[in-house]
């Protein structure tokens, strides 16, 4: 399995599992599942509420003599309502008890968005807390402490902009490990990345696939499905893939970690094999022309006027 060097000198599997909308019921066997065919790579969060059945398919493969806790990389992600620094330490622990583990290998800040504490949704803009009050870098000088207490390995972000990041780096003075934020060829954030690779960020590719499984109320109308895309298709059929793989193997071509979600036992292990595959030039090139700035992934729900974020300018 393809490694990268984080910036703190651990080390990263290229490939893993995400869990978000893995329901409850499914997730404990997809995570085992997972883990028995090579993955190394479970990608989590506190927000995704089944944090407790992820641990639970890690104990079932560590129990099983599958892996061992220190074969397997584990991610976890901050949520928003745990910003204030005293919050984070309290944020972390309550993702290690879920998941039965004793230190994540990579946290990220969920969010560049603080909500005030308690409130785990936003439902009114006085449920924000401005950056002006709890800046993002408060929050991550916390979630940098964190290591030494030996509960986080690394500590990165997602769904950062390159002015997030600068501004985040010039308040304190540290370079996230990670930036894990939304990569795929509609939508390939190439600056965003040429930036993270000057500085040493590693970057992760999340919703690789098109995440058609979000609920409807985050879809947009006519929403375009990435794995149904013209180009898509005909660049597998002549590369001999899936549309799926050759989007994994896309990601992993430009050098990011990528980590599609499943829990169906086949797609787990189609998906894995599509690192083995390497994308030929003709593919790329056909796959840059796709390129039409779509997220599948917005926070545009938490937008009100009058708050003090930027609205539809958050990803300016
Ligand atoms: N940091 C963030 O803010 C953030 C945001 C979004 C996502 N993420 C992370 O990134 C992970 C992946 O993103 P995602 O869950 O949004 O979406 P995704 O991985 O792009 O797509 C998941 C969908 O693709 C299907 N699928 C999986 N393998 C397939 C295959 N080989 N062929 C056809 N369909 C396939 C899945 O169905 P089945 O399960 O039925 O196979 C599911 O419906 C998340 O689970 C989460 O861990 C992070």
């Amino acid at each position: 399995m393809k490694t990268y060097t984080l910036n703190d000198g651990n080390k990263i599997p290229a490939f893993g599992l995400g869990t978000w909308k893995s329901p409850e019921g499914e997730v404990r066997q997809a995570v085992k599942e997972a883990l028995r065919v090579g993955y190394r790579h479970i990608d989590g969060a506190w927000i995704y509420q089944n944090e407790k059945e992820v641990g639970q398919g890690i104990r079932d493969a560590i129990d099983a003599g599958i892996v061992t806790r220190e074969e397997i990389f584990v991610t976890s992600k901050l949520w928003n309502t745990f910003h204030a620094p005293d919050d984070v330490e309290t944020g972390c622990q309550e993702t290690l008890t879920a998941l039965g583990l004793d230190y994540i290998d990579l946290f990220l800040m969920h969010w560049p968005i603080a909500f005030r504490p308690g409130k785990s949704q936003h439902k009114a803009p006085e449920d924000f807390w401005p950056l002006a009050e709890m800046p993002l870098s408060k929050t991550f000088e916390a979630m940098l402490k964190l290591r030494e207490k030996n509960l986080v390995k690394s500590v990165g972000v997602s769904n950062f902009t390159v002015s997030k990041l600068k501004q985040l780096i010039d308040e304190s003075g540290a370079v996230p490990a990670m930036n894990q934020v939304e990569l795929h060829p509609y939508n390939p954030q190439t600056e965003l990345l040429a930036y993270c690779r000057e500085q040493g960020i590693c970057v992760t590719a999340y919703s690789p696939l098109g995440s058609s499984d979000r609920p409807d109320s985050m879809k947009a109308k006519d929403e375009p499905p990435l794995l149904e895309n013209e180009t898509v298709k005909a660049t597998a059929d002549k590369e001999g893939v899936t549309p799926a793989q050759m989007l994994i193997a896309w990601a992993l071509s430009r050098d990011t970690v990528v980590i599609p979600k499943s829990t169906n036992a086949g797609r787990i292990a189609q998906n894995l094999a599509a690192t083995e595959h390497n994308l030929s030039d003709e593919a790329r090139a056909a796959l840059e022309n796709i390129d039409i700035h779509y997220r599948y992934v917005s926070p545009r729900g938490w937008f009100f006027p009058g708050i003090t974020y930027e609205g539809e300018s958050f990803w300016a």
